[in-house]
């Protein structure tokens, strides 16, 4: 069965076919990145004209690579939310007319619970080291996004909120931290290049007091780069001294997020006597959570399975996925489906 994934929930427009749960016959993705740089963060305007000027031709591009037509496609699948209301208007507009007119089911998915899917796409194997055969019956999801940090016990089709933050999210503290330190946006690819070459001891960001055991904060860390940034700007740091100053907190900031990541994760896990971790979202393309997770929950005899990175960040291919579960429990949308921008997971 060929499936069409359609998302539109943010910056990014994109179109996939996947063929049954696991062959990726086209993921294309047009991403309006580059027009939001100026601001140093998405313009939610200028996300959804992207939106509407691109499906068109990512639709019939994703089509083109698959070498499939239309018609030879038995589902369509749509982000319903959360998201950006103009952008994901769009997707679902489309989906829902092409749904109609090509006559087959139509599935709303949301985006949450598609990023933990990825995680499961091997691509028929293509993709080494993702898990594909065996889905574990229960496990700990970490979602680690923009828009979302949130960790999640899941039980076969039951999902239970273990905690979340109760302020930015992760992958958010990273742009806001690259933007403070003039690192342009989206902050998380540069933040963790540059942390390679900086020193990760150099500034010890205080834990956050935390109420909850499985939530997490991380606007403290932002205000105390902020902070640090001013004091030194101050002093009148030279050029050089500035940027070496830049890789120290970007390793110092990098260091800190993901040890509390990766402890309240692993936390979770052993209070849920699970064996599994699945993480998803763009931030889980993080070069330092993959390997200290994944080293960590090791030596607790715990497996943690990351999506490849070709599928971090948002895309079709993971919304066809998702689409085909719902498809197979019966849960079809109907045509009074609507964009939910604040759609929650749990
Ligand atoms: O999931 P996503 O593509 O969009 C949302 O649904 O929010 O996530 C985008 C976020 C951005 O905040 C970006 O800075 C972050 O993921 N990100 C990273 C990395 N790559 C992308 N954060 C940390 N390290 C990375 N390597
Ligand atoms: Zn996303």
């Amino acid at each position: 069965m060929l499936t069409i994934g359609i998302e539109t929930s943010c910056d990014e427009t994109s179109c996939a076919v996947l063929e049954g749960q696991n062959r990726i016959r086209s993921n294309i993705v047009s991403s309006s990145l580059l027009r939001h740089v100026p601001y140093g963060g998405i313009v939610p305007e200028i996300a959804s004209r992207h939106c509407l000027e691109q499906i068109d031709f990512v639709f019939s591009q994703a089509l083109k690579q698959a070498r499939v037509k239309a018609k030879d496609c038995a589902l369509v699948a749509v982000t319903e939310g959360p998201g950006l209301i103009g952008s994901l208007l769009v997707g679902v507009c489309f989906a829902k007319a092409l749904s109609y007119g090509l006559g087959v089911p139509l599935v709303a998915v949301n985006h949450l619970d598609a990023h933990l899917e990825s995680a499961f796409i091997s691509n028929e194997g293509k993709f080494k080291g993702v898990l594909s055969s065996r889905k574990p019956a229960r496990y700990v999801g970490l979602l680690v996004s923009g828009g979302h940090t949130l960790l999640t016990y899941h039980v076969k089709n039951k999902v239970k909120k273990l905690g979340e933050t109760v302020d930015d999210a992760a992958g958010e503290a990273y742009d806001k931290v690259a933007k403070i330190l003039g690192l342009g946006y989206p902050g998380g690819p540069v933040i963790d290049r540059l942390s390679r070459e900086g020193n990760p001891r150099a500034i010890a960001f205080t834990k956050p007091k935390q109420s909850q055991r499985f939530g997490f904060s991380f606007s403290g860390i932002k205000t105390a780069v902020l902070y640090y940034v001013e004091k030194q700007k101050k002093r009148g740091i030279s050029p050089s001294a500035f940027k070496t100053m830049q890789k120290d907190i970007a390793a110092s900031f990098q260091h800190a997020v993901v040890q509390w990541l990766v402890e309240k994760t692993l936390d979770a896990a052993e209070v849920q006597r699970v064996k599994d971790i699945v993480v998803g979202g763009g931030v889980s393309a993080n070069s330092l959570l993959r390997e200290r997770l994944a080293a960590e929950g090791l030596l607790r005899g715990i497996t943690t399975h990351f999506p490849h990175l070709s599928l971090t960040n948002d895309n079709a291919v993971m919304i066809a996925r998702r689409g085909v579960d719902l498809y197979k429990r019966k849960q079809w949308a109907d045509w009074t489906l609507a964009a939910d921008p604040n759609l929650k997971m749990v």
